[in-house]
């Protein structure tokens, strides 16, 4: 499904409403929510207003355990990190427990970040089905979504849940969730906006390029449900749509 909004403003308002009743739902239901944090710029904005009332005091914190989608391996403070953009915009301002927060190490080499990571993740869903309640992720303007690049090994991944990688002319490596884990997700929520996003969103949402070419397309959770919240600028070139 796609949800249209007049601009960024509103997308990021939708975006937080949907977080907070999804951490209300899961942990009325099973106790907690598991959440996969999407990184880059869009979902800064969401972020800041989880931060602040009234939805500050409507998600259940002391039920909510966040994970990232993927990280760029550069320090903890670097500006290109997404557990710092996470942490100031959110993290500095609401009372998750600590214990419940679960960046990717940047600070390391990605294979052993991502040898780590795929442990925590095995003990957090002990034994069970691997299934996050929420899953945000953003789109590149070429098709990417967390660190799942076009054409890139990563994308064959049928075994691992966490890979390192690289995007193709950086220097820093990267460690991504891989597509059979995240494809385990109950709802998956892509946030895109801006001008620059509206080529790229119509051939994913609508022409069918091979997916490995685009790998957002390569997100079909088997049991679970994905929507795509997107502003006016990032859906301008679409053809079916059905507004908000
Ligand atoms: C990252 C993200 C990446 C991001 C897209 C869109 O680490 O960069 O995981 O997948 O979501 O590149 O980024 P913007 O929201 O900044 O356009």
């Amino acid at each position: 499904m796609t949800s249209i909004y007049p601009d960024r403003e509103t997308l990021s308002r939708a975006a937080a409403n949907l977080f907070a009743e999804r951490a209300v739902r899961a942990v009325a239901d099973h106790g907690r929510c598991a959440v996969l944090l999407a990184g880059g710029e869009t979902p800064r904005r969401t972020y800041e207003l989880l931060a602040g009332e009234p939805l500050r005091g409507q998600v259940p914190w002391g039920g909510v355990h966040l994970f990232w989608g993927d990280e760029r391996s550069v320090a903890p403070d670097d500006p290109r990190s997404n557990a710092r953009m996470v942490r100031r915009a959110l993290l500095d301002r609401v009372p998750v427990p600590a214990g419940q927060v679960h960046p990717i190490p940047g600070d390391c080499d990605p294979r052993q970040a991502a040898d780590e990571y795929e442990a925590l993740l095995r003990r957090f869903f002990a034994g069970a089905v691997p299934r996050f309640d929420l899953v945000l992720l953003g789109l590149g303007d070429d098709g990417h979504t967390a660190s799942l690049f076009p054409d890139s090994p990563v994308l064959e991944e049928r075994e691992r849940w966490v890979s390192a990688t690289r995007r193709g002319g950086e220097e820093i490596g990267r460690v991504t969730l891989t597509v059979p884990l995240i494809n385990r997700a109950d709802l998956v929520v892509f946030l895109v906006a801006g001008d620059d996003k509206a080529t790229i969103l119509r051939e994913v949402l609508e022409e069918h390029p091979d997916p490995r070419s685009r790998p957002a397309r390569m997100i079909r959770p088997e049991q679970g449900e994905v929507r795509w919240l997107v502003d006016a600028s990032a859906a301008r070139l679409l053809r079916r749509t059905n507004g908000h």
